[in-house]
C-alpha cells in the first residue's frame, strides 16, 4: 500500500489558477505522488530538520517506540506532508493522512484514533483548523494514549475510557500562531520548516527532470529555480509549465534562455514575482506613500483574502527583503521600489527607524 493513502479528500484550496500560487493544485497531486522522495537521504534542503529526525527516528526505532509528536510549521509547499510521509516510511509504520477541516466532530477524530495500530503515523495538516471539541478529545489522545467518551446525556451520562495504541501524530501548520497552547505543549518535537535556497530548488528541479524525462540543463533548472519562490511545489510545476514551452517553441531541451522565455510569458519575473505580488507592491506604494498599511485595507484594496495574502503571497515578499511587517502595518522596501525601477521617497531619518521595526 503506498504511503501516501489519502483517507480524506484533498483540500479544495489552490483552485485560483495562479500558477505561482503555494497552495497544493489538482495537477500537483497527479504528479507529486512519483516526484516525492521517500527517504531522508533523498529529500533536499532542510539540513537541520533533516539532521534532527534522523536521529530522533533511529532512537525511538532502537528503543522499540512510537516517534513522539511532530509539529511541523512553515509556509505551503515547503514540503511537510513529504517529508512526513518520509518518516513514516523510516519509521517502517503506516501513514494515514487527514486535515484539520476534514475532522469535524470528536467521533470523526475517534474513528480515525481507533483505527490506528501501534506506531502508526497519523497526519494531521492545517491542525490549527481543528475545532475546540476536537481538540479535547485530542489532548488525553496524544498525552495519554486514551479516549474519553461521554455515553448517555443528563444525570446518567457517564465517561468511559478507551485505550489507544501508541501512535504518533504529526500536524502540520502554515499558521503556528494560531495553535492554542494546550495543542502546541503537547508536541515534543517542534520543526520550523525554511524556504529553499535558489541551488536547493535547482538541484530539485534537476531531479524532477530526471524523474519525468524531461531534457533538462543545469542553466535551465537554475532559471527555474530562481523564479520558484522558495518553494519546490512551485519549482516543479514550473518545471511542467516550461517543458510544455520547451516542447512548442523549441526542441524540447530547457535551456536557460528557453525557461527565461517561457517564465516571462507567464508573467513570472526574474525573482518570482507575478501579477498579484507587484499589485500588492504598487498599491502601498501608490496608494499608501509605500506604508505602513494595514494587512486588512491592503487585502481589501488588491481584492485577495487577507489570510491569502498573509500566508502565501507575504512570506516570500519578506524572505526577499521587499516587505517589512511594523506594529503600525505593511512598508514596502527600497529594494522592492528598485525592482519596480521606482524610487523611494525620501524618509526622514527617525521615521525610517521607526518603520523597519519589527
Ligand atoms: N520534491 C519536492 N520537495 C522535495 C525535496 N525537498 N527534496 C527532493 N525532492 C522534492
Amino acid at each position: 500500500m503506498s504511503i501516501y493513502r489519502q483517507d480524506v479528500e484533498t483540500l479544495d484550496e489552490g483552485t485560483d489558477g495562479r500558477i505561482l500560487t503555494a497552495a497544493e493544485r489538482r495537477e500537483d497531486s497527479e504528479n507529486e505522488g512519483n516526484l516525492r522522495p521517500q527517504t531522508l537521504g533523498e529529500y533536499i534542503g532542510q539540513e537541520k530538520v533533516k539532521e534532527h529526525m534522523a536521529v530522533y527516528i533511529e532512537a525511538a526505532r532502537q528503543r522499540g517506540e512510537a516517534l513522539d509528536h511532530v509539529l511541523l510549521y512553515g509556509p505551503p509547499g515547503l514540503g511537510k506532508t513529504t517529508l512526513s510521509g518520509i518518516i513514516a516510511h523510516e519509521m517502517g509504520v503506516e501513514f494515514r493522512v487527514t486535515s484539520g477541516p476534514a475532522i469535524e466532530k470528536p467521533g470523526d477524530l475517534a474513528a480515525l484514533l481507533t483505527n490506528l495500530e501501534a506506531g502508526d503515523i497519523l497526519f494531521v495538516d492545517e491542525i490549527h483548523r481543528l475545532s475546540r471539541a476536537v481538540e479535547e478529545v485530542l489532548y488525553p489522545a496524544m498525552e495519554d494514549y486514551a479516549l474519553d467518551i461521554m455515553i448517555g446525556k443528563g444525570p446518567s451520562a457517564r465517561s468511559i475510557r478507551i485505550d489507544l495504541p501508541r501512535f504518533t501524530l504529526i500536524g502540520a501548520t502554515t499558521r503556528a500562531g494560531q495553535l492554542s497552547a494546550p495543542l502546541r505543549d503537547r508536541f515534543g518535537v517542534v520543526m520550523r520548516l525554511e524556504m529553499y535556497t535558489p541551488e536547493e530548488l535547482s538541484t530539485i528541479v534537476r531531479r524532477s527532470a530526471g524523474i519525468l524525462k524531461i531534457d533538462c540543463e543545469p542553466e535551465g533548472a537554475y532559471e527555474i529555480a530562481r523564479r520558484a519562490r522558495g518553494t519546490p511545489r512551485i519549482a516543479n510545476r514550473l518545471l511542467k509549465r516550461v517543458r510544455d514551452f520547451a516542447q512548442v517553441l523549441g526542441d524540447g531541451k530547457i535551456t536557460a534562455s528557453l525557461a527565461g522565455t517561457a517564465l516571462n510569458r507567464l508573467d513570472i519575473d526574474p525573482l518570482g514575482l507575478d501579477d498579484v505580488d507587484r499589485r500588492m507592491l504598487k498599491m502601498i506604494i501608490g496608494n499608501y506613500a509605500g506604508g505602513p498599511v494595514g494587512l486588512e485595507t491592503l487585502a481589501a484594496a488588491i481584492g485577495e483574502e487577507a489570510v491569502t495574502l498573509e500566508d502565501v503571497y507575504e512570506p516570500y515578499l519578506m524572505q526577499i527583503g521587499f516587505l517589512a511587517r511594523t506594529p503600525r502595518g505593511r512598508c514596502v522596501t527600497p529594494q522592492a521600489y528598485a525592482h519596480l525601477g521606482l524610487r523611494p521617497p525620501q524618509a526622514a531619518p527617525d521615521d525610517s527607524q521607526q518603520r523597519l521595526e519589527v
